[in-house]
């Protein structure tokens, strides 16, 4: 069992490159099964979330092989296995995309109920909803979905809410359905434009992906792609987000500048100075007294939830009262107990957070109750006075690659200890 531990306050300042999106890797890894082909997937992250998965497609019969840190050949032309038991996907949310990518492939399907991150209850009726309207007999049984179809037919579907997982998984499926697909109230995150991308590379006709309605043609047939997965958005904001906390002074590189909107225009209202590059973004927040303001969580292009607790952490450090409305996720503040052991002055009510500046939080002995959670325990850690302990790391490994040599480069003074 790892643990991080921190001895601050740091003052982050250098550069530092971003990995490729895992919300992107996870959706394109379950899409490269659906060709009877060989795609080879470049920039893909180097975390849990992607060995996890690497895993499942391989029991399944796949042939993958990483042919360097970041690039994985996945040879699909054995996959005969079209089911996924609770042990293979227990770790992870996004292994709901097998169920898209066998359904559009083998017109069948059967995976556990997914795991990953616990921020209340994480329906999936959408995707289901979706999948039945297309034609596929879907049962829950024991916490296994179970899927067939005669056919896959093409349908018109709206989405109730915005979902960014039934968007994926239905696009999944409908690009080898029989006919035309559209879907309404589509979510619009950088990812889903990403999967689009490499599902049209691969033969897909997908158009207006990154808007609210995307409109599928059907195809026969998939084949083998190479691609290059999108820059991290999360990853990138909790390094804009680390200079801001620190004090510091940071060229975050390899961006894409425009997924990153909602948090500069936030940090930048806070008093920090942003600047744009082509491919990076500079933050710069040495001297710079930061105060607080409201945020809230929508889907994109709003202020992403997956910032949310590193955002609401940098709050706890600002000048005055700060407000951050979470309205994707019900209960996604179980953190903030972590931090309030940290000195941080936290009240939540609901879906509302209000956070009272405190000069600085001080360190001690928490854990990483989630995924980005753990980011936000990691940035508080690097402004605190003395020494935080970070356990619970697994989750941090689920989707950051090498978090400590990244931040031991920007000059934070941090290790990972193996207990
Ligand atoms: C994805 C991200 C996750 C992020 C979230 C919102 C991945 C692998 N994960 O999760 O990190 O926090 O988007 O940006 O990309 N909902 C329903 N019914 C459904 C599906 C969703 O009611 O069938 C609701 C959820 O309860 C939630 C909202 O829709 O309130 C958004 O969820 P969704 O966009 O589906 O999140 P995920 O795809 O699970």
């Amino acid at each position: 069992m790892d643990k991080l531990i921190i001895n601050g306050p740091c003052c982050l300042k250098g550069e530092v490159s971003i990995s490729g999106a895992k919300n992107a890797a996870v959706a394109i890894i379950p899409a490269a099964i659906m060709a009877d082909d060989i795609c080879l997937i470049e920039n893909l992250p180097c975390i849990e979330d992607v060995v996890s998965l690497n895993a499942t497609i391989s029991k399944m019969g796949a042939k993958t092989e990483f042919l360097d840190k970041h690039t994985l050949k996945i040879d699909s032309r054995g996959v005969e296995n079209v089911s996924a038991t609770f042990e293979e996907v227990r770790k992870m949310r996004a292994s709901y995309y097998l169920l898209g990518a066998l359904l559009g492939r083998y017109k069948k399907a059967e995976v556990a109920m997914p795991g990953g991150c616990d921020f209340g209850t994480r329906p999936i009726d959408l995707h289901l909803k979706g999948f039945r309207a297309m034609g596929a007999e879907v049962t829950v049984e024991r916490n296994v979905i179970k899927m067939e179809a005669k056919k896959l037919t093409g349908a018109s579907i709206y989405m109730d809410t915005v979902s960014v997982g039934a968007t994926i998984n239905i696009m999944l499926a409908a690009v080898l359905a029989e006919g035309r697909t559209v879907i309404e109230n589509a979510a619009k995150e950088p990812h889903i434009v990403d999967l689009a991308n490499f599902l049209n590379i691969m033969g897909a006709k997908i158009k207006g992906a990154g808007t609210d309605v995307i409109r599928i043609t059907g195809v026969e047939k998939l084949h083998g792609a190479q691609y290059t997965i999108i820059p991290d958005q999360i990853e990138a904001g909790t390094y804009m987000i680390a200079a801001a906390i620190t004090g510091g002074d940071i060229l975050v590189k390899n961006i894409i500048p425009t997924h990153m909107d909602s948090l500069s225009a936030k940090l930048a209202e806070m008093g920090a100075e942003i600047t744009e590059f082509d491919d990076a973004i500079r933050v710069n927040a040495v001297e710079k007294k930061l105060h607080a303001v409201a945020v809230q969580t929508m889907a994109y292009p709003g202020f992403p939830t997956d910032l949310q607790p590193q955002m609401t952490t940098l709050l706890t450090v600002a000048e005055g009262i700060g407000k951050v409305t979470e309205n994707v996720w019900e209960n996604r503040y179980q953190y903030t107990q972590m931090l309030k052991l940290m000195g941080a002055q936290i009240n939540v009510e609901g879906r509302v957070a209000i956070t009272t500046g405190v000069t600085t939080l001080n360190g001690t002995s928490v854990d990483a109750t989630d995924l980005r959670a753990g980011a936000a325990m990691v940035l508080a850690g690097l402004c605190a006075k003395g020494e935080t302990t970070i356990g619970e790391v697994k989750y941090i490994d689920r989707g950051y690659e090498e978090i400590e040599t990244k931040i031991t480069a920007l000059g934070g003074n941090i290790r990972r200890v193996s207990l």
